[in-house]
């Protein structure tokens, strides 16, 4: 109980009295505060029935500050009186009176004084009765005793017209004995203990009833950070759009899969140790598909497909070189791969049904197409996702750090055209609550074109930029064996923009690292994305 000794005064003072008391009254009586009989009576609820409260709103009147004021030095008008002497006072210094303004005119239309716009000395105000009576300062003295009955509605209403007087509402409580009213409080148990039932002490205890309306105790649980709830929320668009989840839990790539694949010559600066973390140990990956890995070396080097490659001497250590991938693009690559893999294996099955006894007929560069088409008979249209960790060497700062989260979209198709990345792109930045979207011109050395992606910021009344995307090159695609014709359209985003947009988080090291209030993972409310 908040204070035992106070619901006591309460009920001693019930005990005086014959009818019932408002809970205001008693507060004046005892000269505390309302709000500390409110939760004495609160208490004294909780404990049965010694009392009954009943909750009332009623209407006083209180004076205002000014009111005060004039209760102390008079009306305005009463103040303007007596502030003119028998020989009358220029009318511009009783403008400058404090009460002069308000005063004046009050005591014109009183006819207490009068004003001489003749005289010689310029206009001049004179009393007009000998004496005055102040009514207001009066009326205002009443209301302070607390004898509101004395005035009419008519007077309290000018009253407060003026800002002399303020209507409030107070909230009480009426009070009365309850059928089990008594003036002591005794404490009543809350729990049942082996002791009472061995000794037969509970016989004599009172027992709280149960509150069935508090709120519970928060079971002890474990919390998920906000990154994995926005996670969630994207996965769930993805897979509303039919996307499936690429396997992503390999952190550690080989360069070959992470940019030789991808198209992205050895001499690129994202290459350069100021920006990937290339592993010491193991250094090197050795394990790769060798026939594609050639195609690879050759169109980098001499170029193929149509393309003049980038005609550089191309070097198998630089692809070995182990890594912390730099992007999740290395995972899509290694899909796609598969993918074609699979196509040419169903493909070459069919093929060897359908030809079985027929000569094998070989033509000069026709060995590529081949390759291709025999995947094209197995071909179907996959759309892919994944939101995974990758690594930068960056230099950290309040939106970068070393580390982070990507979400790549992926949908492969015969004739993809630009219109529908443009398009794939509405419906999931749509789904994500974003519809004012614009593109430019990007380069990405596996997209050709790339568009960088922006989207209108309601909040911050600019355009902000919300990811990169594009359309993969024929020298990343044809070399893994998709069949001539299927277009891949993809795009990448960050996971912790969106997150602290959502969050309200300026600073990523608020969000992640060493730095993180655990107190803001358990109270981050669960992620909705408003579509
Ligand atoms: N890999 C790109 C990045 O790291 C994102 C991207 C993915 C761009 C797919 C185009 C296509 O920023």
């Amino acid at each position: 109980m908040a204070d035992a000794g106070l619901a006591e005064s309460v009920l001693e003072r019930l005990e005086k009295l014959d009818c019932g008391v408002d809970s205001q009254d008693v507060a004046s009586v005892l000269s505390v505060d309302h709000q500390a009989i409110v939760g004495a009576v609160k208490s004294l609820q909780s404990l049965g029935e010694l009392i009954s409260a009943e909750q009332r709103s009623s209407k006083h009147w209180e004076l205002t500050a000014e009111g005060k004021e004039i209760v102390e030095q008079g009306s305005h008008e009463a103040r303007v009186f007596n502030a003119i002497p028998t020989e009358g006072l220029s009318q511009t210094d009783l403008m400058k009176l404090p009460s002069g303004k308000v005063g004046f005119s009050k005591a014109m239309s009183n006819k207490w004084i009068r004003l001489d716009k003749g005289h010689e000395s310029g206009p001049r105000v004179f009393r007009m009765v000998e004496s005055i009576e102040d009514t207001v300062q009066d009326k205002l003295v009443q209301v302070q005793k607390g004898l509101t009955g004395k005035l009419d509605e008519k007077e309290k209403n000018e009253l407060k017209k003026r800002k002399l007087l303020s209507e409030v509402t107070v909230k009480s409580y009426w009070l009365t004995k309850g059928p089990s009213f008594s003036t002591t409080v005794t404490k009543q148990e809350t729990d049942l203990t082996a002791e009472m039932i061995a000794s037969g002490t509970w016989r004599d205890k009172k027992f709280k009833p149960y509150n069935f309306e508090a709120l519970g105790v928060p079971p002890e649980c474990g919390h998920l950070h906000p990154l994995m709830k926005v996670r969630t929320q994207f996965r769930q668009i993805f897979l509303e759009m039919g996307f499936t989840e690429m396997p992503t839990n390999n952190f550690i790539e080989s360069s070959f899969w992470n940019f030789d694949s991808l198209f992205q010559p050895q001499q690129h600066p994202a290459r350069d140790q100021h920006d990937t973390f290339f592993l010491s140990d193991p250094a090197v990956a050795k394990d790769f598909p060798m026939d594609y890995l050639e195609r690879v070396k050759k169109v980098h080097s001499e170029g193929g497909y149509g393309s003049q490659g980038y005609k550089y001497d191309w070097k198998l250590e630089e692809a070995q070189k182990n890594l912390l991938r730099t992007h999740t693009t290395a995972v899509s690559a290694r899909m796609l791969y598969k993918l074609a893999q699979q196509c040419l294996q169903e493909g070459r099955k069919t093929n060897v049904e359908k030809k079985e006894g027929q000569p094998n007929k070989k033509k000069r560069g026709g060995r590529r197409r081949k390759r291709n088409n025999e995947a094209a008979g197995k071909f179907t249209p996959v759309k892919y996702f994944s939101i995974d960790r990758v690594f930068r060497n960056e230099t950290l700062d309040a939106t970068h750090l070393a580390e982070f989260h990507q979400i790549e979209g992926v949908v492969a198709d015969y004739g993809l055209t630009l219109g529908d990345l443009m398009g794939v792109l509405h419906q999931f930045f749509t789904k994500l609550g974003i519809t004012k979207l614009r593109f430019k011109p990007a380069y990405n050395p596996y997209t050709e074109p790339s568009m960088e992606v922006f989207s209108y910021h309601e909040g911050l009344k600019k355009w902000v930029e919300v990811g990169n995307s594009g359309v993969f090159r024929p020298e990343m695609l044809l070399p893994m064996g998709i069949p001539e014709g299927v277009s891949v359209i993809a795009w990448g985003l960050s996971l912790e923009r969106p997150t602290m947009i959502k969050y309200g988080i300026n600073n990523i090291r608020e969000l992640v690292g060493h730095k993180v209030n655990l107190q803001m993972v358990y109270d981050s409310p669960i992620c909705r994305l408003d579509s």
